[in-house]
């Protein structure tokens, strides 16, 4: 395997954000501070690197959200693009480009890249059977598909997912399918469309990933092992839709290149404008390519996009792929549509010139091995009681003091006593030990030690209370106040990457240029006599009232979220009384009760009808138990078609009402009748 040194240059690429939204702190945490760190410590490190990012500007959600809103999808892009670039530039993301996939340089090479693969045969052409909305003429992409949920029957759910019960779905297995574009109920029909077969580049990805990168984090090793072991399957890179890139080939009307399979490729793209070099960064092999992504987009970059490039044959392979799991906030998943999220434009109206309080509190609480949450109280401890009390109380003393005896100036390192020479010992050491953590991608543990030499100054200085030796031995207490002097600007070059702000105006106090990482360690990088400037405070407290104000937000959007699906859904199209009619109606008791196995919502009943005794499968059993049922009484639809449901045949179905907050509740009779009554 590789070391880290055998590259002459690293190219770190951020997944793109899908311009269909501002970015939240979900985005920072999990993939563009880390990656920003990183980068910040190559450059420090004189090293060639380019961090590469851009929003991905293609996709259904987009398409949607532009018809939802009576504008175009270019309209939506270049709204949110730039509210994005401007979050990410005003968070210090050092990004080297920042581009986008609706860019012209996109098209042509998404279009190439589509080309060679398609000249080269490494695409099989398939026909299928899809929906097709006869109104709109159009063929339906998956999210273009909404209908009721095979599993938990919840409505609304997607052609790809049920968002309820997260099951992932054919868009043909929906009950009632409904096209999102005009209502109708789509037909079925032949389209044509191109595939990677996975399945061929099986036995590579065996052997690069599983054999070859066992280096790589547990959870991205860990999902690409399973994907590989279930078996690859061909999968479809085109779509029938008019936003994205077109197919490039004859006979290819209406249909544009998937979004998966054009977005990695901006990557590609972004570099191309950046630099003319690009294939240097691409195609050389002492370069080394890294993704920064989260779990979600784990299979994209580490299966389906090396295969592309495998496919075509003059790309490298990412070297490594430090994905991250997901921030929660405040114990919930962060939600767009929600509205729950903390936005990073919001963020910064809120805590203007506070860019580094993130960033610290991001990394500190960073979900690296597992899933974190995000909390206003953390948030203010963090600051308050670490970048306040630890980093900002330690240089200000140094400084402050250095003011008040020595006009500013460093002084000159007396002799030393051995309290002296462990705390230089441990600034030499610290070195390695932050180097290890970031050459491994945990940053939050490099972040870690790099404070660790704050608390060491802290200690320090409490120890040797300079402010009582002052008046009996002054010439001690230059010795003191110097190696405070050298700890502060090593902290300059440690924290740099973490918290570029801070560290710049630091470097203003100290009077210092940036160093390079290779100083890091030195406990000479202030000379005596070397003038440093007044300090202002590098950290402010947090007052509780601020962090109510957060909460607060929060609260009035878990109400305002709450009063939306309170509200009743509008009536359905009325059907006629015949259809009424049709539908027969019992009302039966359940005399038998268990838990489908390895599903969350699916309960076996057993159903006396009146007419007979009956199984019926029924998405009841987060909301109840078996034994709180048997002996129920409930209203049980008998004629409706028989279905298999987990291979149980279900025969009926159990009336439920679903209350504001999606629990179930019976439909029963008001007081017990007998079984198989009528209900009309
Ligand atoms: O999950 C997402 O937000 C995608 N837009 C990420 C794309 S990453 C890359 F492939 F461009
Ligand atoms: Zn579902």
């Amino acid at each position: 395997m590789k070391q880290a040194g055998d590259f002459k240059r690293t190219l770190v690429t951020t997944a793109l954000p899908y311009a269909n939204g501002p970015v939240h702190i979900g985005h920072l945490a999990g993939v563009y501070v880390p990656a920003d760190i990183y980068v910040r410590y190559l450059r420090l490190k004189k090293e060639d690197v380019l961090l590469i990012g851009g929003s991905d500007e293609h996709g259904v959600p987009i398409t949607l959200k532009a018809k939802n809103e009576g504008v175009t999808p270019q309209d939506v892009v270049d709204k949110f693009h730039g509210i994005i670039k401007d979050s990410f530039e005003n968070f210090g993301i050092s990004f080297d480009v920042y581009s986008r996939t609706t860019s012209k340089t996109h098209y042509e090479t998404a279009s190439e890249f589509f080309k060679t693969l398609y000249d080269k045969g490494e695409f099989i052409e398939k026909e299928s059977e899809q929906y097709y909305d006869e109104e709109a003429r159009q063929f339906l992409a998956d999210r273009y598909i909404t209908g009721t949920c095979p599993h938990c029957k919840s409505e609304g759910a997607y052609g790809d997912q049920c968002e309820s019960c997260g099951t992932s779905l054919n868009a043909t297995d929906l009950i009632d399918p409904r096209s999102v574009v005009s209502g109708s109920k789509p037909v079925i029909k032949t389209t044509k469309h191109w595939y990677l077969p996975l399945d061929k580049h099986e036995p590579f990805l065996k052997e690069w990933i599983l054999d070859g990168h066992k280096e790589w984090k547990s959870n991205v090793y860990g999902q690409c092992k399973s994907w590989i072991d279930l078996g690859l399957q061909p999968r479809a890179v085109s779509r029938d839709l008019d936003w994205g890139v077109p197919v490039p080939v004859e006979g290819a009307d209406g249909k544009v290149l998937y979004v998966w399979f054009d977005a990695p490729i901006g990557y590609i793209s972004a570099t191309k404008e950046l630099t003319p070099e690009w294939e240097k960064y691409w195609k050389s092999e002492d370069s080394r390519m890294l993704h920064f992504i989260g779990k979600d987009n784990i299979v994209f970059h580490c299966i389906v996009f090396p295969s592309m490039l495998k496919a075509e044959g003059s790309y490298i392979l990412p070297e490594n792929v430090p994905a991250n799991e997901f921030l929660n906030l405040e114990g919930d998943k962060i939600s767009t549509s929600r509205n729950w999220a903390v936005w990073l434009h919001e963020y910064l109206v809120d805590f203007k010139d506070k860019q580094d309080v993130l960033r610290y509190t991001l990394t500190a609480n960073a979900p690296e091995t597992k899933d974190n949450d995000f909390t206003w109280k953390d948030f203010q401890a963090r600051n308050n009681n670490e970048l306040v009390a630890v980093l900002g109380n330690f240089v200000n003393r140094a400084l402050v003091l250095t003011q008040k005896y020595y006009d500013g100036e460093v002084p000159a390192l007396g002799e030393l006593n051995e309290v002296d020479q462990q705390t230089l010992a441990e600034i030499a050491n610290l070195k390695a030990e932050v180097e290890k953590s970031l050459d491994n991608y945990r940053f939050r543990e490099a972040l870690k030690f790099a404070m660790d030499l704050a608390r060491l100054g802290n200690k320090y200085l409490a120890d040797e209370e300079p402010w009582k030796v002052v008046k009996t031995d002054p010439e001690r207490v230059k010795t003191v106040m110097n190696i405070c002097l050298q700890i502060t600007a090593n902290l300059t070059v440690v924290l740099e990457p973490f918290l570029p702000f801070s560290m710049e105006k630091l470097r203003g106090f100290v009077n210092l240029e940036k160093l390079e990482w290779s100083e890091l360690g030195r406990t000479d990088l202030l000379q005596a006599g070397h003038k440093t400037n007044k300090p202002d405070l590098l950290f402010e407290k947090i007052e509780d009232k601020t962090i109510e104000a957060q909460v607060q937000k929060l609260l009035d959007t878990k109400k305002a979220n709450e009063l939306a699906e309170a509200t009743a859904k509008p009536a359905k199209e009325n059907c006629s009384f015949d259809d009424f009619m049709k539908m027969d109606i019992r009302t039966g008791t359940i005399v038998e009760a268990e838990k489908v196995a390895k599903t969350k919502k699916l309960m076996k009943l057993l159903v006396d009808t009146g007419i007979d005794q009956r199984t019926v499968v029924s998405g009841i059993a987060e909301y109840y138990s078996p034994e709180e049922i048997i002996g129920k009484q409930v209203s049980i639809l008998v004629n409706l078609e028989p279905r298999k449901l987990r291979g149980i045949e279900s025969q009926g179905m159990i009336l439920m009402a679903e209350d504001a907050d999606g629990t179930l509740k019976f439909v029963s009779p008001e007081a017990e009748v007998k079984n198989g009554s009528e209900v009309k």
